[in-house]
Formats: C-alpha cells, sequence, structure tokens
C-alpha cells in the first residue's frame, strides 16, 4: 500500500485514539503515538497490533513537555499532521480540579501549536466536544449555534483551546486546523480487540451498562426520569467510535490535499438522532439478549435535557457520514466487555 507519511497521534493508547490508529494504518498513514498512559493501558497496543498486523510506533511521553516531544520525534522527517486526543476527560472531577485541567488540556494545546511550528508540522486535527453547545436553544444543533457558558471547567478547556488554535492558524499562513465536536461515542472494533477502559466506576453510560450487565455493578443508575421528553429520561446523539475514527481520516485527508475552505473549520460528529436513556437499557437487553437490573434515580447535577446533532455540515462539506446504528454500538461494547474481562485480565 501507497505510504501516506506520518501523522502524530497524541492519546493514540486511548478509546477514540487507539480506534484511530487503526484505521489511520489501515489507509496507509504511519501513526506515531504520544501518549503518557495516564489514562490508557499498553494492552491497547497490542490489541492493535492483533488486528492490523502491525506493531504501532509507540513513545511514552507527555505532551505538555515540548522538550519531551522533540526529543521522541527527532528521528522522523516529513511528519504530514498531528490528531490531538490527549486531554482529561471526566467532567465532575474538572470541577473539583480545576487547575489540573487548564493546565493538561489547555496547556497541552500549547505546547502542540509550537511543536508545529518549531517542527513545521501544517495540519491539526483537534478532539472537541458537543459539551461546547451545553442546552442548545434549537436541535438538531448544528455549528453556528452560540457557544454557551460552559458547564464545567473540561467543557471551558474544549471553548478555549478551540480558539487558540483558531487564533495560531489564522496568525500563521503556513498552518490550518479541522475542529471535530464529537457527539457521545460508544461502542468498539468489531475484533473486540480494543475498547474503551474507564478508570474506577464509569461515569458514562455505556460502559457503565456493559459493567453492570457483567455483574461488576449492582445496577444501572437511570439519572431522572422526569425529564422534558418522550419518556422523560435524557436524550444523547450516540455515536459508534470505529464511525468517529473514521472521520478523523477524511478530515486529515482535506488539510494535506488542501480541500479545507477556511484556515479553523469545524464539524459536528454525530449521527443525527437522538436516544434517551431507556431507550438505550432496551436496545442493550434486546440485541445482547442479557438482563440489565436498573433503578431511577435523581436527575445528575449539571446533566443537558437532551441533544442531538445537525450533521449536514459534515455530510455535505467534509463528506462523512456515520453507518452504524445503536445495534452495533451496543453489541460490540458488549463484545468489548466480555472479551477484557476474560481474555485480557485473565492473562494480565
Ligand atoms: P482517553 O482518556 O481514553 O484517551 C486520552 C489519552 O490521552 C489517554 O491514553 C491518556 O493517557 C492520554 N493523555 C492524557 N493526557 C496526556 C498528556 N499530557 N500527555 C500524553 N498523553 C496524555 O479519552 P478519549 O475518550 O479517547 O478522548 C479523546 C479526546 O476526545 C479527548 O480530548 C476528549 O476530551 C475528547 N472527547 C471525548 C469524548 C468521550 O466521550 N470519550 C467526547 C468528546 C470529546
Ligand atoms: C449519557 C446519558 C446521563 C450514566 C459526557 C460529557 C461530555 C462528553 C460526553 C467529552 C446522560 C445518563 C449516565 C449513568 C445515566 N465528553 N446516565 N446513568 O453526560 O452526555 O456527556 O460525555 O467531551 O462532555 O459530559 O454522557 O455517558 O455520562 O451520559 O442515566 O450511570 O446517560 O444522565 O443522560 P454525557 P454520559
Amino acid at each position: 500500500m501507497e505510504d501516506k507519511g506520518h501523522i502524530i497521534v497524541t492519546g493514540g493508547v486511548g478509546y477514540i485514539g487507539s480506534h484511530t490508529v487503526v484505521e489511520l494504518l489501515a489507509c496507509g498513514y504511519i501513526p506515531i503515538i504520544l501518549d503518557s498512559l495516564e489514562n490508557s493501558d499498553p494492552v491497547i497496543l497490542k490489541g492493535i497490533k492483533k488486528i492490523t498486523g502491525i506493531t504501532p510506533i509507540f513513545h511514552k511521553v507527555n505532551i505538555c513537555s515540548i522538550d519531551a516531544m522533540k526529543e521522541s520525534l527527532r528521528d522522523y522527517r516529513n511528519i504530514k499532521g498531528i490528531i490531538h486526543f490527549a486531554a482529561y476527560k471526566a467532567v465532575g472531577e474538572s470541577t473539583s480540579e480545576p487547575l489540573k485541567y487548564y493546565k493538561n488540556n489547555v496547556g497541552g494545546v500549547m505546547e502542540i501549536l509550537q511543536l508545529m511550528k518549531e517542527l513545521k508540522i501544517p495540519n491539526l486535527i483537534f478532539s472537541s466536544s458537543c459539551t461546547v453547545y451545553g442546552q442548545p436553544d434549537t436541535l438538531p444543533v448544528n455549528e453556528q449555534a452560540p457557544i454557551k457558558p460552559a458547564e464545567s471547567p473540561y467543557g471551558r478547556t474544549k471553548q478555549m483551546c478551540e480558539d487558540i488554535i483558531h487564533d495560531f492558524v489564522v496568525a500563521n499562513n503556513e498552518f490550518r486546523s479541522v475542529s471535530l465536536r464529537y457527539f457521545n461515542p460508544v461502542g468498539a472494533h468489531s475484533s473486540a480487540l480494543i475498547g474503551e477502559l474507564p478508570q474506577g466506576i464509569p461515569n458514562n453510560l455505556v460502559p457503565f451498562i456493559t459493567q453492570t450487565a457483567y455483574g461488576i455493578r449492582k445496577e444501572l443508575m437511570v439519572f431522572g426520569s422526569d425529564y422534558d421528553t418522550t419518556d422523560g429520561s435524557c436524550i444523547r446523539d450516540y455515536i459508534h467510535v470505529v464511525d468517529l475514527a473514521k472521520a478523523h481520516i477524511t478530515a486529515m485527508d482535506r488539510l494535506i490535499t488542501e480541500s479545507n475552505k477556511e484556515k479553523f473549520e469545524i464539524f459536528n460528529l454525530g449521527t443525527g438522532r437522538g436516544s434517551s436513556v431507556l431507550e438505550m437499557i432496551t436496545a442493550f437487553k434486546e440485541v445482547n439478549k442479557v438482563p440489565l437490573p436498573f433503578i431511577i434515580t435523581n436527575r445528575r447535577p449539571g446533566d443537558i435535557e437532551q441533544v442531538w446533532s445537525d450533521t449536514k455540515h459534515a455530510n455535505e462539506e467534509l463528506g462523512w457520514k456515520a453507518e452504524k446504528g445503536i445495534k452495533e454500538m451496543l453489541q460490540s461494547a458488549w463484545e468489548w466487555e466480555k472479551y477484557y474481562r476474560q481474555n485480557i485480565l485473565v492473562e494480565a
């Protein structure tokens, strides 16, 4: 296959990063993973090797140090771009430890931009989030929707990073960037060899569902059934992580071929369909034929009632569309949970 050049993937051992590394390899790019392993496990690198047959290039390094990154990268020439996943993402923790989040997420982006300047790396894909919209005034939410005051320091870091990257690329002619606003990434690779590995008690719905079905958690708590939605539970736009990963290749191709229309572009990455928490529970039980005990509890503070994405801009301008539905998301998440517990954890 044609060698399309090196792409730095910060946070490439993490959940979305590892699935993106698999897709980059499948498309002929050579990813260079930079990850501190603060929120990931090197066993995922073995999974990538099993899926692709290639041992990915990996450097254990903290992206908050430009010197450490330059040391790791000294042997590579002609790096085409950076996909920047590395960040902290626990919304609740960001409220109790805001400086940790500003330092890593905002400080990390500043180091990445300086690295681009010093090594003359022209293209950057940034991991943003639908969290920048808060509770939108109209649904589905498109990229022009006003940015609301952030619900958490985590959300604020995403807003700040987008502004910083915008200012950087506008000021420097040779650089360009795409910010991808993910809705709710779930699911795992169809091989079940890689997937989401939350540390401790999961904050997010789907890992909590799979751990409950496996018997690790007693019951799932549904946070509120009195919202102004069809069944009273919150609605989100869940998107398969492999669809999400593929969008990064499309966006990187766009930047490398200079097909971008603006120096800083923003795309929503969602399916355009909303699903409620109760619908997710029903679908999980139906698809996987396993019981899932749950109780209804109080609302979770800070939760948005409902949000889903307007996908027109990503579909028409980026040329990317989510293909996988809720069934594949919940089936693959369950297969990964079982594989992880029965194989990876047992071998460790
Ligand atoms: P993840 O925690 O699984 O992966 C992040 C990776 O970055 C981890 O491997 C971690 O070890 C690494 N990392 C963190 N700080 C680092 C540092 N200073 N230096 C080097 N490595 C570092 O998270 P994820 O779910 O894969 O998310 C990836 C990105 O997408 C993040 O920027 C996150 O904010 C964003 N995002 C995630 C979601 C989601 O629900 N998962 C939604 C929207 C946006
Ligand atoms: C989904 C729905 C919960 C757990 C978070 C971040 C956001 C983005 C994606 C990074 C909600 C309900 C959950 C549980 C439940 N991340 N729920 N019981 O809150 O949409 O978004 O992840 O950018 O910034 O805030 O995702 O998976 O936590 O929750 O009822 O045990 O499931 O109330 O309605 P959320 P989530």
